[in-house]
This record gives structure tokens, C-alpha cells and sequence, in this order.
């Protein structure tokens, strides 16, 4: 085990004098916690979800059919809905995506076999032979089915692209007229679902800039305004208008300028999304099989939406002073280029490793460290897809490490965010184009009654790093436990074959007066919860 330079300059001075004074476990790092000086709230809808019509996403990952001798609940898979509910999945985000703005929503109402069989936007994508061909045997009221099963909001992206603002307000009608209102709650009503489905999160369109309708932003500011004005307003709504492609060299901030131009004067949307794929995709960086370099070449791209969410922050601002609009970062994850799919027609679906799993700690650190400017965030995608929690073939089913990251950071969820110095120094590590800095410890910390939670990942894939998180303000913890997710095997994957390769285990943590001690292993997320007195 290597020990490395853990300390930023200028807190070296400090914190060696102190770990000679006082420290009887030899501490590399020591990050300060305030626990009585508590911040925004931890969004619980940053651990949201997002649900494609997309190569396996929903047929077969989701939706397996009523008559399905895999175990299903009217249809839906039973042990999604179980691992979502586990996780507490607070949202789903559907129908697209790209699927979205080419979409409508009646297709996919009334009598399953009388729906139409209609074209997908991702036939483009599939490999020779395969077809991509619409069944909309899921719609609406399947997807509200499994939003309730599960416990989740539903977040409905609208079609903009190529649907019209009536379309968008009849299908909210559709979804919010209380029962006996309109021609349109009788329909519903007509269809199964009497009551209203109270459908608050909307997204007005995906994408605007591509595949939602390839608009300038301006374009897309008029389109926005002509959807919205007239909205049926039977439920406050979130309303989400498109933001940037947050992963373009150049960050994209021209999206976010031209829009608030644009909006001048008028009101300004809840949610701004922004997109922001750790994108692979460019390179020969492979998802299953890598070396060092790559394997922080991945993390390095992940990290960099730190600034992407600084900058356009700071442009908003110059529209919008008092924040009204917040982020919406309804899709994210680490896109690798094809070739690791679980089947062909399966586009998009990945192998996910340990690597993944370490990113996915390095995002929620940095979603939690930025709670105040984020109103939502939502995996890209859920199951069968990239940066997925699950992958599902007929009967076989699997969680892949990303879930159980997902499954830590519970901890945070609806929680107030606490103040944390971290002292560690930057990595030198390998990339791609020769030797970068990467964070050498990524951290968040939050508050929920007396129970703290602090996450932690150690990036390297050299050394593990004693920590000790001294509570400022007399804090004291009364107990403390602590769960890693790590592997000896930095490509560590589970398969359907081998489902338990990555999962949590208990870590030790030691409570002394006012801290907290542990050691976090190279290549590894963890968790620490503790009591506080
Ligand atoms: O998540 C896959 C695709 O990525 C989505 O459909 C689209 O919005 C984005 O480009």
C-alpha cells in the first residue's frame, strides 16, 4: 500500500502539527465537518430515474407483458419494481429522450391489442435486420401503474419536435382533469384510471438543440412559450425547458445564453435540463476491458461536470438573479461506444464495472455538494441502457454496482447538506493524452435529525487513505457504522451468471470523542453513518 501527498498546500502545515499532536491513528487526511451549520436540502429527486423507448429499456427491462411467465405485476416486472422500491427511486423520467419529440401519447391509450404499431426513433440505430418497431403496449397508464407500484413522481417529456402545443395540453388534460371534468378525464376514466394521476414534473421537449427538433435556441425559447402558455393548470407544475449538452467541448454555454435572452421578460421555466454524458464514445476507451489510464480517463471526464454546473449557474444568473429556475440534470452517465451490449438489439446497453460504480459516487458527491442549484437529476437510464442500475433478458435479471451506489447514497436523500473541508490533494494520474490531476477524494456530507451520513470515494487505483472527519462545534457521534463498495479487480462486473461479484460490506469505523476514523480502500465508495450526541 502506497501512501501518497494527501494534503493541499497550505493546509499541510496545520494538519501535520495536529497529526503529531494528536493523532493516534495515523490519518492521511483530515476533513472537517461542520454538523451544526447545516445547508440547502439534498433534493431527494437527485436519485431519480429515466426510462427510454429504446432497445431493451422498456420491452423486456420494464415491461414484460401480462402474460409473462416472468414474474410480473400487469405486466411489469416484478423485480424492478422491487430493487426501485428498495432504493426508494423517487422518480421516473419517460418516455424519451429522443423517443420523446417523435412520440404520441395516444398511441399508447386504450385496448392493448387495438394500438397502433408505430416507428421508433432509434430504428436508425439498429444493427441490420432488427426492428425497432413501436408496439405501444406501454403508455400512459402503464408507466403511472409502475410510477405507483414503485413510489416514484412521474417526470413526462413532451413532444415538441414534432407534436404541437395542443397535443401537449390535451395529454396533460388527459392526465390531470379531475374525474368527471372534461370529455378527456372520461376518457381516462374509460381506460382504467378514474382518478387523476396529479402529473407535476413536465418536460418541454428533449433535446431541442438535436433530436428534439435540431432549433437555435431562440427557436426553441417560442416553442417553449407557445407549450407552456396555455398549460391546463390542474396540478402545480414543475415545468423543465431544454438546457444544454453539458459534455460539448465547449460546455455548450451559448444553449443557456441564447434561451434566457430569449425569455427575457417572460416567466422563467422551474427546471433548466442540462444533459451531461461522461462521453466515451469519441475514444477506444471500452466499457468491460481497460488499463489504468482509462480507467481514470473515465473519471476525469465525470468530474468535469463540477464546472459545466458552476458555469451555467453563473450564467442563469446573469438573467435571473434570484435563481428562480433551478437544474434539471435529467440525463447522465458514462457512455461507452458500441460493443458491449447484452444482446445486439439492445442498443446502448453496456457492461458496467467497479469503474462505473466510483463515478457514479464522484456525480453524487458533486449533485450533493451543488444541492442548492439542483431540483432533480435522473440516471441515464435505469436498466438495460447506459450507465444502467439493472440489466434484464427474459427471465435473467441482474444489479449491477451502480445500483448499489444508489443504495448508499439513500443516505442522503431529503437530508441537509453539511459543510466539509477536504484537504486532499489532487492525484497525478494516467489519461488518455498523457497525465492529468483528478481529485484525489471525493466527499459529501449531510444531516437528517441527528443521523449524519458522509459519502466518500477514493479514486485511486494505487492506495487506500486513513481518514479522520473531525466535527467542528463540539459535535459528537455516538456511534458509527460504515459500508464499502469495492473490489480487488478493477473491472469488477456482475453478470447474470455471477450477480454478487460487487456488492457493499460492512467497513470498520472508529468513534473517538470528536471524530470519526476509518480507512477508505483504493477503488472504493463509502459510506459512513453515524448518531450524533
Ligand atoms: O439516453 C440516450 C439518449 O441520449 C437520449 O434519448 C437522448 O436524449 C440523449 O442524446
Amino acid at each position: 500500500m502506497h501512501r501518497r501527498t494527501f494534503l493541499k498546500a497550505g493546509a499541510t502545515a496545520a494538519i501535520g502539527a495536529l497529526a503529531a499532536s494528536r493523532f493516534a491513528f495515523a490519518a492521511d487526511a483530515e476533513l472537517v465537518l461542520s454538523p451544526g451549520e447545516p445547508g440547502a436540502v439534498i433534493s431527494p429527486q437527485i436519485y431519480g430515474h429515466f426510462i427510454e423507448h429504446l432497445g431493451g429499456v422498456i420491452y423486456d427491462g420494464v415491461w414484460v407483458g401480462r402474460n409473462s411467465s416472468i414474474p410480473n405485476v400487469d405486466g411489469i416486472r416484478k423485480q424492478f419494481v422491487d430493487d426501485m422500491k428498495r432504493i426508494g427511486a423517487p422518480n421516473l423520467r419517460w418516455p424519451g429522450g429522443c423517443f420523446a419529440d417523435g412520440y404520441h401519447w395516444r398511441d399508447g391509450i386504450g385496448k392493448s391489442p387495438a394500438r397502433p404499431r408505430t416507428y421508433n426513433f432509434w430504428q436508425r440505430r439498429m444493427p441490420a435486420g432488427l426492428d425497432a418497431t413501436e408496439t405501444n403496449q406501454f403508455g400512459i397508464h402503464e408507466f403511472m401503474q409502475l410510477c405507483r407500484l414503485i413510489g416514484a413522481e412521474p417526470y413526462v417529456a413532451a413532444n415538441v419536435g414534432s407534436g404541437t402545443p395542443a397535443e401537449f395540453h390535451d395529454w396533460v388534460s388527459y392526465c390531470n382533469a379531475p374525474a368527471g371534468t372534461l370529455s378527456l378525464a372520461d376518457e381516462r376514466g374509460a381506460n382504467g384510471d378514474k382518478q387523476p394521476f396529479g402529473v407535476r414534473y413536465w418536460g418541454v421537449g428533449n433535446e431541442s438543440w438535436g433530436c428534439g427538433g435540431t432549433m437555435r435556441p431562440e427557436e426553441y425559447a417560442t416553442q417553449y412559450r407557445k407549450f407552456v402558455t396555455q398549460f391546463p393548470n390542474y396540478t402545480q407544475p414543475f415545468l423543465v425547458a431544454t438546457g444544454p449538452r453539458g459534455h460539448s467541448a465547449d460546455g455548450d454555454i451559448g444553449w443557456t445564453t441564447g434561451f434566457f435572452e430569449a425569455m427575457r421578460g417572460y416567466t422563467p421555466p422551474d427546471g433548466f435540463s442540462i444533459h451531461y454524458y461522461t462521453d466515451l464514445r469519441p475514444t477506444t476507451v471500452k466499457a468491460g476491458d481497460f488499463k489504468a489510464n482509462e480507467w481514470y480517463e473515465v473519471l476525469l471526464r465525470g468530474v468535469r461536470l463540477d464546472k459545466v454546473i458552476e458555469d451555467h449557474w453563473k450564467e442563469m444568473e446573469k438573467f435571473d438573479a434570484a435563481h428562480r429556475t433551478k437544474f434539471v440534470i435529467d440525463e447522465w452517465g458514462v457512455w461507452y461506444a458500441p460493443g458491449s451490449e447484452i444482446t445486439p438489439s439492445y442498443i446502448l446497453s453496456e457492461t458496467i464495472t467497479l469503474r462505473d460504480a466510483v463515478h457514479t459516487g464522484m456525480t453524487f458527491d458533486i449533485f450533493n455538494r451543488h444541492a442548492a442549484k439542483i431540483a432533480m437529476a435522473n440516471v441515464a437510464q435505469t436498466v438495460n441502457c447506459i450507465h444502467s442500475l439493472f440489466l434484464a433478458q427474459a427471465a435473467n435479471f441482474v444489479r449491477t454496482p451502480v445500483y448499489h451506489v444508489f443504495d448508499m447514497y439513500r443516505a442522503h436523500m431529503g437530508a441537509r447538506q453539511v459543510p466539509l473541508n477536504n484537504p486532499v490533494a489532487d492525484l497525478d494520474v494516467p489519461v488518455l493524452s498523457g497525465k492529468a490531476k483528478l481529485p484525489g477524494l471525493s466527499a459529501s456530507a449531510s444531516i437528517r435529525d441527528r443521523r449524519l451520513a458522509v459519502t466518500l470515494t477514493n479514486p485511486s487505483l494505487d492506495a487506500a487513505l486513513s481518514v479522520r472527519l473531525k466535527l467542528n462545534g463540539g459535535a459528537r457521534a455516538t456511534e458509527a457504522r460504515a459500508t464499502v463498495l469495492t473490489h480487488q479487480d478493477m473491472r469488477a462486473t456482475n453478470t447474470f451468471a455471477e450477480p454478487e461479484v460487487v456488492k457493499p460490506a460492512a467497513h470498520p469505523v472508529k468513534v473517538v470523542a470528536d471524530a470519526l476514523e476509518l480507512s477508505v480502500p483504493k477503488q472504493a465508495v463509502v459510506l459512513v453513518e453515524c448518531e450524533m450526541g
